[in-house]
């Protein structure tokens, strides 16, 4: 397999402005570009095409758990240049998405919440739609039905009733709860709630090693509730550190310590923060799993680090250290800066992704060394929190 290795450039001083004006300028293009229809869930040799037809949903169809990070797109550069054009595209999304959870499209997955908090949800934050925020209550419900009693889990994939996903959640879904607490913060019911405790106190137990190290994955016995064993879907091998769930460990649980009070959260978040940053190359952008080091040729995946950047100033923000705080805040930024020096498209047009160099699957082949719909969004949303820190975030 080849790929090409990210290069180290020349840019001193890296400037947050510019880069939020390159970044909007391509949202803004592949928005034209493809109209109605959602992108794949990764660029093919860095080119966005529309999303391939599967089942029922025709070519450009609104499937699959990555179209909402489109959609979020959408919002940040509305929200940062207030141009109307980006409102109008987000909320025609809005409105698809709204037919998806109606007529009960592709809705067996954890990634509802994914789905529904940057499209749904952000649209009610934003602009007070009574009708997204009812599609978000029914994409929350649909959520709480996977959840098991009694392991006290949010099953992640599949239907209920597959025997090879059945008590299986994986630590992505400590992204997908703000569904549900925004759903308890709506409703005042704690059914919502209770998931969002129960799920992550099971994950913080069990995927977090003791090396604050984490499984990708892990299975419970969803008759008895017994935790079973750790595996790995996307990293390397079992016991191995794939890049992204490390990054989704330290956002998820510092989001969700935030909301829960529950302190072992708070102290996972830093656990998989330390982790990822002891893992780091010299040019701060992980290899797509955190067992490759510097002189590796293995693939980088530049959306870890992005999602990485977003978790630790999250992180900074709930953490009660003052000088561990600003510890996180400086490694987010050191972060963000090496993506804009060495991850963007040196010419814009060159490329349909804003950030370069992301790994979706590499043990199955998919998405390697291509810019990513998720990679996108967070960068921009790390744009978005340290060029206007006072902004209020959709999760
Ligand atoms: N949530 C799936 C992934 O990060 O690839």
């Amino acid at each position: 397999m080849t790929f090409t290795s990210p290069t180290t450039r020349s840019s001193p001083a890296v400037s947050i402005e510019a880069a939020i004006a390159a970044a909007v300028a391509t949202v803004e293009r592949n928005a034209r570009a493809l109209g109605a229809a959602y992108p794949g869930d990764t660029t093919v040799d860095n080119r966005y095409h529309p999303r391939s037809a599967e089942g029922a949903v025709p070519e450009g169809g609104n499937r699959g758990w990555t179209t909402s990070f489109r959609t979020g797109q959408l919002w940040l550069a509305w929200e940062l240049t207030g141009d109307d054009v980006h409102r109008r595209a987000a909320e025609a999304d809005v409105s698809d998405f709204g037919h998806r959870v109606r007529n009960e499209i592709d809705l067996d997955t954890h990634d509802l919440g994914f789905l529904y908090t940057l499209s749904t949800v952000a649209a009610y934050r934003l602009t007070g739609a009574r009708s997204a925020r009812s599609d978000a209550l029914l994409a929350a419900d649909h959520l709480l039905r996977r959840f098991l009693e009694p392991a006290g889990i949010i099953q992640a994939w599949g239907d209920l009733s597959d025997p090879l996903q059945r008590g299986r959640t994986i630590i992505d879904s400590l992204m997908n709860m703000p569904l549900l607490t925004w759903a308890a913060e709506q409703t005042g019911e704690e059914r919502y709630s209770d998931a969002v405790r129960r799920h992550t106190a099971q994950l913080e137990q069990h995927i977090l090693r003791p090396d604050d190290s984490t499984f990708h994955t892990f299975y419970w016995d969803a008759e008895t509730g017994e935790p079973l064993r750790g595996a790995t879907e996307q990293g390397a091998f079992d016991e191995s550190c794939w890049a992204r769930g490390q990054a989704w460990g330290v956002y998820g649980f510092a989001m969700n310590y935030a909301v829960t009070g529950d302190e072992r959260l708070l102290v996972a978040a830093r656990r998989c923060a330390g982790y990822f940053l002891r893992h780091l190359p010299a040019d701060d952008v992980p290899f797509w799993d955190l067992v490759y080091t510097d002189g590796s040729d293995a693939p980088r995946d530049s959306s870890s680090a992005a999602i990485v950047v977003c978790g630790l100033l999250e992180l900074a923000r709930v953490e009660s250290d003052a000088a561990q705080a600003a510890e996180w805040a400086a490694r987010a930024h050191a972060i963000l800066a090496s993506l804009i020096a060495n991850y963007t498209p040196v010419t814009p047009e060159d490329a349909d992704g804003l950030i370069l160099h992301s790994v979706y699957d590499l043990p199955k082949d998919v998405g390697v060394d291509e810019a990513t719909l998720w990679g996108d969004y967070f960068y921009l949303e790390a744009l978005m929190r340290v060029s206007r820190p006072e902004w209020k975030k959709y999760w």
